[in-house]
């Protein structure tokens, strides 16, 4: 095998991803996307390890390291061991621990960049390294440093083995842009002279600086920090790629990062959040949580055979799904309860908050699988001044995305941020299983209005109740 079929496979591997991205940017060919991003990715193993391996047989590896051949074995027993460790991952993790264990595999891209980094920097003698290829190993190892600590904080937080809230120390906006300045000055001194002090302060600034910014986000601002992460974790990619000569990486990783960045854009957009302010760092509450101690009133209980009947009765029903539909596995029976309405002539439609649940697209992955038609499955902006219009409207494990405190008060850590406007309908049924607050740690005002009911209990088994009395 040559050289050149190791390009082609790359060349082919990069177009795979390509169509990948355009394939999931739709419902009706997200599984061609998916497709094509497995043959993309099963092509790019491939081949680099071949490539490796082929590179290695033909190096003069000294026999007092044991020779190719077992730099050729430790490739081998590092894929076994990867692959065993990511199916029994892939095997175990839930649908609710997607994000988290996506945070963790981008902090493994930021570290493995940081290691490529510190190995070009220790492998290649000062004398010989080009001012390039210190400023291409620097910069790899800032954003892998980053990207490292700030997957670390946000796999934390979305485990919620760490309080969403955010960390604020006082002049936190100083204190990044304080780091950033430190670091770009010994990015040229290193680029001139390339000591091992400037790499090392480098890396340990970069490090806090992944952790305090993600750390300085508030549980409501996750979505764009995941995905600003999926940005970063992507340029880092790219980096290492420069920095060991592998265009498949270059490639890759310009996809993930651009389209990281885009997502984010959107993101911000969706949040009402501002872009630049969410690459310092410096968004989100300053820690507050508002209306903790305020009175909200009485909340009205209401029971399943009585949602029922109100469903009979309506014309048109619009159903606003949250993190607690994932958590309950309800949307089978939300697609069943949907069939069947539909069955008896009441028009449904689903209204979706662009960072309900806990990923980018989680309500319209879990809709897809249960199999609920694309064409009534409608986005924030789509469905929000139809509630004035519907008759009821029913919100299954929603809280922060159907928050009117986001619209009505500035001092809310949502503030700010577009949700949808539910309580226009005529009757509003949350389903939940106590008066809990969502992710962002903030009440719900929704819940106390007059027009409000609330059916308490797991998601899926009230939906199946509400189907038996129908
Ligand atoms: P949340 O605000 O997280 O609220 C979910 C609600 O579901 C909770 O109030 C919970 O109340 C209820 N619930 C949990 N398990 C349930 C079950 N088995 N049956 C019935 N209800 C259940 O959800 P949301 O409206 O989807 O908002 C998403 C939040 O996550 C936003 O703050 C968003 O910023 C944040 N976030 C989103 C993302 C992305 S990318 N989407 C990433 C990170 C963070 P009970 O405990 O009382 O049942």
């Amino acid at each position: 095998m040559s050289i050149t079929l190791v390009s082609g496979s790359y060349i082919l591997a990069g177009l795979c991803f390509i169509l990948a991205l355009a394939g999931l940017s739709k419902h009706e060919t997200a599984k061609r996307g998916n497709l094509f991003g497995m043959i993309g990715m099963a092509l790019a193993l491939i081949f680099a390890i071949l490539g490796t391996v082929l590179q290695l047989t033909d190096s003069d590896l000294p026999v007092s390291t044991g020779g190719p051949s077992w730099a050729i074995l430790a490739i081998v027993l590092a894929l076994l061991i990867g692959a065993v460790i990511g199916v029994f991952m892939a095997l175990r993790v839930e649908m609710t621990g997607m994000p988290q264990l996506i945070a963790l595999l981008h902090s493994f891209v930021g570290l493995t960049a940081v290691l490529v980094g510190w190995n070009a920097y220790l492998e290649v003698p000062a004398d010989v390294a080009t001012g390039l290829h210190n400023g291409e190993l620097f910069i790899g190892i800032f954003i892998g440093a980053v990207t490292f600590t700030g997957s670390i904080i946000a796999y934390l937080k979305l485990s919620e083995k760490l309080k969403s809230a955010p960390l604020s120390l006082p002049h936190h906006n100083l204190i990044n842009l304080g780091a950033v300045v430190v670091v770009i000055a010994l990015a040229v001194w290193f680029v001139i002279d390339p000591q091992l002090w400037l790499l090392v302060t480098m890396t340990v600034i970069s490090l806090a600086l992944g952790l305090h910014l993600v750390a300085s986000i508030g549980g409501g601002d996750m979505p764009v920090v995941i995905s600003m992460l999926n940005s970063y974790s992507g340029w880092a990619a790219a980096a290492a790629g420069f920095t060991l000569g592998n265009d498949l990486l270059i490639i890759t990783g310009a996809l993930v990062g651009s389209s990281g960045a885009y997502l984010s854009f959107i993101m911000c957009k969706a949040m009402n959040r501002s872009f630049i302010s969410v690459i310092a760092g410096g968004f989100g509450s300053d820690g507050a949580v508002s209306g903790e101690e305020k009175d909200y009133g009485e909340y009205h209980e209401t029971t399943a055979p009585k949602v029922a009947e109100l469903l009979k009765n309506a014309g048109s029903v619009v159903i606003t799904p949250g993190y607690g539909m994932a958590v309950a596995q309800a949307q089978n029976a939300v697609a069943d309860l949907t069939a069947k309405l539909r069955q008896q002539g009441v028009e449904v439609r689903f209204g979706i908050h662009p960072v309900a649940g806990r990923l980018p697209g989680h309500m319209n992955v879990l809709l897809a699988e249960a199999k609920v038609p694309y064409d009534i499955v409608l986005e924030m902006d789509e469905i929000n001044d139809d509630f004035a219009n519907t008759d009821v409207v029913l919100v299954i494990g929603a809280n922060d995305t159907v928050n009117p405190a986001a619209m009505d008060d500035p001092s809310s850590p949502i503030a700010g941020m577009p949700v949808l406007e539910v309580w226009n309908a005529n009757t509003v049924v949350v389903f939940k299983r106590s008066m809990n607050t969502g992710y962002a740690g903030v009440q719900n005002p929704l819940f106390f209005k007059d027009n409000t009911v609330m059916l308490f209990g797991d998601a899926k088994e009230r939906v199946q109740d509400i189907i038996k009395d129908l």
